[in-house]
């Protein structure tokens, strides 16, 4: 056999064989109580903004894509969601402090006002999380209000 037929088949068997080496998923069955959005009457349009251009990262429950569950790509996704979650976890958010959370919204804020989130690679291949600039504001708008609200 020649070497590039060797060679070929070598990188197919070991693309196959990491197939075997799969993440935990993020899938949380039931909506988390402990949720941001949980009975919270937060305006529709804001929840509906967050959850489609943030949940995939900072939440329990990631809708993933069809590649999603083909390695190395899934690798490369266990880990955004593990360190999205550990920055930011809409889903227990409940469970903080409100010191912590008004700390938090001041940093989605922020990330926000500069456009650091979401990722731009994440964009590139999830339209719903384009956000344009009016939805920036408005989700800008509810963090400051929902942020003077909590005590
Ligand atoms: C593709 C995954 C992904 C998406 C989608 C995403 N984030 Fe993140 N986010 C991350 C990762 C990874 C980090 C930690 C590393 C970093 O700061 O870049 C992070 C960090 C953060 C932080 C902490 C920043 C800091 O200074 O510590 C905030 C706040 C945040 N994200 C808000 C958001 C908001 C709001 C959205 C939606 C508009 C969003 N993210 C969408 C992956 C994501």
């Amino acid at each position: 056999m020649k070497t590039k037929h060797k060679i070929l088949i070598g990188l197919l068997v070991l693309i196959i064989l990491i197939q075997f080496i799969r993440p935990e998923r993020n899938i949380e069955n039931n909506p988390s109580r402990y949720d941001i959005f949980h009975k919270s009457g937060q305006p529709t349009e804001v929840v509906a903004m967050v959850q489609s251009a943030c949940y995939d990262c900072h939440s329990n429950r990631t809708a993933y894509p069809w590649y999603g569950s083909v390695a190395p790509v899934s690798w490369l996704l266990a880990n955004h969601v593990k360190e999205g979650k550990s920055h930011l976890n809409f889903s227990d958010w409940k469970l903080l402090e409100p010191e912590k959370q008004r700390h938090i919204l001041d940093e989605v804020i922020e990330v926000l006002e500069k456009q650091e989130m979401p990722p731009k690679s994440y964009q590139w291949l999830h339209s719903e999380a384009n956000l344009d600039q009016t939805q920036i504001q408005l989700i800008i708008k509810w963090a400051t209000d929902f942020k003077a609200q909590l005590n």
